[in-house]
């Protein structure tokens, strides 16, 4: 393939990312972990697969960084997952310095690279990340948006007993509890949700989208979601190497924009070959716009609690 991406982190995300990449044939796969044995394993076990599955991407897996160089994109999935009881937020001290890390070994081998950050406390790790790696801000892209949507899509789904595809959602702000799901720009086949559905049914589809991972977390016990969250950082992948410019909620450094200052948090990008080739701006009423300004406060928070730790 003419396209090159590492993932970082050859656990649940992190596999099935590679899987998902490899099987679109989007590019080839450099599968990175700390742990001896896992990558290489699992990079042989895909491209095992791929004489049934019909793809000729190849796949390393590796515990150095050599392979990784002159990467288009980089996906950081490395890290520690939340366990039943476990907010995001709980991760930030082990997961920032694992990310900080890698960041550093993988930006000096790939400078031109796009990064997509997964790991979690999501928005905090993408600070870690724009830090460590001295890349300008449209090249370091957060993934929280893309899955929290696609989880309000499935419920607006089940609910009407539509077709997934004839669904669209947008959910903004960080990747947490303040997360701030918009029921106005949701729709099904261009129709306005709130045309479809009760406010009061409107209402559980948002708490259930806020509440998506850690219901996942408790069905699981040990671990979180994998198969949404490495189908979302794909899509992103995909609209980065094919140039194709998609418009998705990232995880964005905003300087101005939506009246928020030098903060990751989700908002609605262009995805193209040159990682985010614009923050789009959509009107929000005042109770969306203050739903969104809590939610960076939020994420403000966990900047300000990284930068008192020593990681
Ligand atoms: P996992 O535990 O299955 O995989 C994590 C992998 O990272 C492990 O294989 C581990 O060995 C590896 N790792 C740890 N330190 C490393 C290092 N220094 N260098 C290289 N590899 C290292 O966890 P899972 O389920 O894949 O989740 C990964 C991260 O993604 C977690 O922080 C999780 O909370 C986050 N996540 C974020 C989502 C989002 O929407 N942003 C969605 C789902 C997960
Ligand atoms: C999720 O939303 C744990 O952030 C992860 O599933």
């Amino acid at each position: 393939m003419d396209k090159k991406v590492t993932v970082i982190g050859a656990g649940n995300v992190g596999a099935t990312a590679a899987q998902r990449l490899a099987e679109k044939e989007l590019c080839d796969v450099v599968l990175v972990d700390i742990i001896e044995g896992v990558p290489q394993g699992k990079a042989l076990d895909l491209a095992e697969a791929a004489p049934i599955e019909k793809h000729d991407a190849h796949l390393v897996g590796t515990n150095a960084y050599d392979a990784s160089a002159d990467s288009d994109i980089v996906i950081i999935t490395a890290g520690i997952p939340r366990k039943p009881g476990m907010s995001r937020d709980d991760l930030l001290t082990t997961n920032a310095g694992i990310v900080k890390k890698v960041t550093q070994e993988v930006a000096s081998r790939s400078p031109k690279a796009t990064l997509i950050i997964v790991s979690n406390p999501l928005d905090a790790m993408c600070h870690v990340a724009l830090d460590a790696s001295r890349f300008p801000k449209q090249r370091v892209i957060g993934m929280a948006g893309v899955l929290d949507s696609a989880r309000f899509r499935a419920f607006i789904a089940m609910e009407l007993n539509v077709s997934v595809e004839n669904t669209h959602a947008f959910v903004l702000g960080g990747h947490g509890d303040t997360m701030v799901p918009l029921p106005r720009y949701s729709s099904v086949a261009g129709i306005p949700i709130t045309e479809l559905m009760t406010p009061e049914r409107i209402e559980a589809l948002v708490k259930r989208t806020r509440n998506g991972g850690a219901e996942i977390v408790s069905l699981l016990k040990t671990g979180s979601a994998y198969y949404a969250p490495a189908s979302a950082a794909v899509e992103m992948a995909e609209s980065i190497l094919k140039d194709k410019k998609k418009i998705l909620p990232c995880a964005a450094y905003l300087q101005g924009e939506y009246g928020i200052k030098d903060l990751f948090i989700g908002v609605p990008v262009k995805l193209g070959a040159g990682g985010i080739e614009q923050v789009i701006e959509i009107k929000l009423t005042a109770e969306e716009n203050a739903a969104l300004q809590k939610s960076a406060a939020a994420v403000q928070e966990l900047k300000s609690a990284l930068a008192q730790l020593k990681y």
